[in-house]
């Protein structure tokens, strides 16, 4: 790409060019001098190019480039020329040539930096993100966002040849329950009031439909303040779109489609045509979770009933209290004693009281709690298990929602360890009826969100955990990439599940009247889902942090490195102009 300062990118030469003339600019990596003639890679971001300084050639031009350090900004002009056979760089595309400097200017000098610009460092993250100008110039980093940006334009184009509109809906707005905490902003002008930023568009999107634009999406960022892991960040984009007239199967085929072209042109992968389903019951019953990684076997088996009159005392408590006991089989096992000590120990970390374990050996069975079977339990165990010599199976007992919490983690822990999981597979999952309302700590809250239909809609309140609702989520290789669900479009039952989940009618009148308002205006059927574009790319690009998918992201203490937000504010005025007060710190 010509531009006042170059000919072209660095790497767009070859041999081809060989005699010619040409300028370039860029960034002085690896300076060498040997004996008098200087060698340095010259960087852009299109790649690498030698460039020489012979002081034969130009002395006054070389005294320039010997004040030339790591990372200096240089433009140059120069001869391009072919290396001899024997100096070829293979792993550069212009190893084949570089190009001596006829004439040189410094555009700007650079301090020694705290680490080299590589592909691959080992300095800390948080100088790495301190720093981030810095770490950004690596070129797998850079080559991350270059990657995104192709990936929204796919995606818009997609959309966009689908007839969907994109609409922007506001930042400064009204809380958006998503099921963490909100990010507030003061109000200047309306003192004691807050905006909110939204956690998702949902409601507005919703309004949308209501307005009568049919098709929309959004390329939009949302907020949600809520303890931070590698895959979760303050803020973070969504791929969000909602259609009206629609059920189920018109959402999950489009997001196929989208999701096939957006792998097919970054990764150049086909997949399958139409993704595997799961109902969320069978999710938990197989994989202990509702983000199942399809990657490896290692299924959970629920042996409940084989032990409903043991003495085993660790089990006999559990059927009496209506729990649940699972198991795992590991077939050709060659796990030690070490390694299931290590394992029980991780299964602990995670919620488990223990997790017993048998061996099947020639010489028969191998455990610490094997005296406490009966005879039916062990034969009942083998058939349904069908034990066969090398296997070792995990148990785990106790209060169903633990154990599978503990028991999923486990099973994907031995998927990592037993080397079962191919690096470049992508399993897609959908996972389907999902109940509409979770009980947690006695609460009845939504599994999704509350504007979620549920699947009949004459509600049976004599069993709030039995309703299942039209929510789906999009699994990938064990991530939740995306979720979405029909939604409800008429304001009596907006109301009732309103009712359901406990919130007053002068609660959901001043946070969500707006919408029932929308909802008794002749809104349409209508549902939609959002993906979440940084997870995403973090399997397009191998990535095993959101951070190195986000330009600028938040520590996992929500901080940000590199402007040093949040901070204090400059002035007291501010805070009065708000009509703010602090409260003295410790
Ligand atoms: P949900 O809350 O499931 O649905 O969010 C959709 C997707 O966004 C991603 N995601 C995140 N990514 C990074 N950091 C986070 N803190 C974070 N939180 C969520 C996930 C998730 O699957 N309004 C609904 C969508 C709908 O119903 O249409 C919503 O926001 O990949
Ligand atoms: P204990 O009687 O507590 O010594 O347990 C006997 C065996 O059962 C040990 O191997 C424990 O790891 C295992 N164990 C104890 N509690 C549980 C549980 N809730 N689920 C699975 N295994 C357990």
């Amino acid at each position: 790409m010509k531009t006042s300062f170059r000919t072209d990118y660095c790497a767009a030469f070859n041999e081809t060019f060989e005699g010619n003339s040409i300028t370039i600019s860029g960034w002085c990596s690896s300076i060498r001098d040997h004996g008098g003639v200087i060698f340095i890679d010259l960087r852009d971001k299109s790649g690498i190019i030698q460039v020489v300084s012979d002081p034969n050639n130009s002395s006054e031009v070389h005294k320039i480039i010997e004040t030339i350090r790591n990372e200096y900004v240089i433009q140059i002009s120069g001869t391009v020329r072919l290396r001899s056979e024997n100096t070829i760089n293979k792993s550069l595309e212009t190893g084949k040539i570089e190009v001596l400097i006829d004439s040189a200017e410094v555009l700007n000098s650079s301090v020694p930096l705290p680490f080299q610009i590589e592909e691959e460092i080992n300095a800390d993250e948080n100088v790495r993100l301190k720093y981030r100008y810095l770490d950004l110039r690596r070129p797998n980093i850079n080559n991350n966002f270059v990657l995104k940006s192709r990936t929204m334009m796919i995606t818009r184009n997609f959309f966009n040849e689908k007839g969907f509109i994109d609409i922007e809906t506001p930042y400064l707005t009204k809380s958006s329950p998503e099921g963490a905490r909100d990010y507030l902003v003061p109000s200047r002008v309306h003192q004691s009031s807050f905006f909110a930023l939204p956690q998702s568009p949902q409601i507005l999107k919703q309004i949308l439909m209501t307005s009568g634009f049919d098709r929309y999406y959004q390329i939009v960022r949302c907020f949600r303040d809520e303890d931070l892991r590698a895959d979760r960040q303050p803020e973070f984009t969504q791929i969000d779109m909602e259609m009206s007239f629609v059920d189920e199967d018109d959402i999950i085929m489009i997001i196929e489609e989208l999701l096939n072209k957006i792998f097919q042109e970054i990764k150049g992968i086909s997949l399958d045509s139409s993704f595997k389903r799961i109902s969320y019951q069978e999710s938990m019953d197989r994989f202990g979770n509702d983000r199942p990684d399809l990657r490896f076997g290692l299924e959970l088996e629920t042996i409940t009933s084989i032990f409903k009159n043991t003495d085993f005392k660790v089990f006999k408590e559990v059927v009496q209290s209506e729990g649940s006991i699972k198991c795992i089989k590991v077939e050709n096992a060659t796990m030690t004693r070490k390694n299931i000590d290590e394992l029980t120990l991780f299964a602990q970390e995670h919620g488990a009281k223990g997790l017993a374990w048998i061996k099947v050996l020639d010489s028969g069975l191998q455990s610490p709690i094997l005296k406490f079977f009966s005879e039916e339990e062990v034969s009942s165990l083998k058939n349904q298990l069908k034990l066969k010599v090398g296997d070792i199976v995990f148990f785990g007992a106790g209060n169903e929602d633990i154990v599978n919490n503990y028991m999923s983690a486990v099973r994907n822990k031995l998927g990592k360890d037993l080397g079962l999981i191919a690096s470049d597979s992508f399993k897609f999952v959908w996972i389907t009826d999902f109940p509409l309302f979770l009980k947690v700590d006695n609460k009845v809250t939504s599994t999704h969100h509350p504007f979620t239909m549920p699947r009949d809609e004459s509600i049976d309140e004599t069993n709030l955990a039995k309703i299942q609702s039209k929510a789906y989520d999009i699994v990938l290789n064990g991530t939740e990439i995306g979720g979405g669900s029909i939604r409800i479009h008429k304001k009596d039952l907006q109301e009732k599940v309103f009712q359901l989940l406990g919130i007053s009618k002068d609660e959901y009148q001043q946070n969500f009247g707006y919408l029932l308002n929308a909802l008794e205006s002749g809104t349409p059927p209508h549902g939609g889902l959002a993906i979440g574009l940084d997870r995403l790319m973090m399997y397009l690009t191998n990535s095993t942090s959101i951070r190195d998918i986000i330009a600028f992201p938040k520590t996992q203490k929500a901080s940000c490195l590199l402007t040093e937000a949040p901070s204090k504010v400059f002035s007291e005025k501010q805070l009065t102009e708000l009509g703010i007060g602090l409260i003295e710190e410790d």
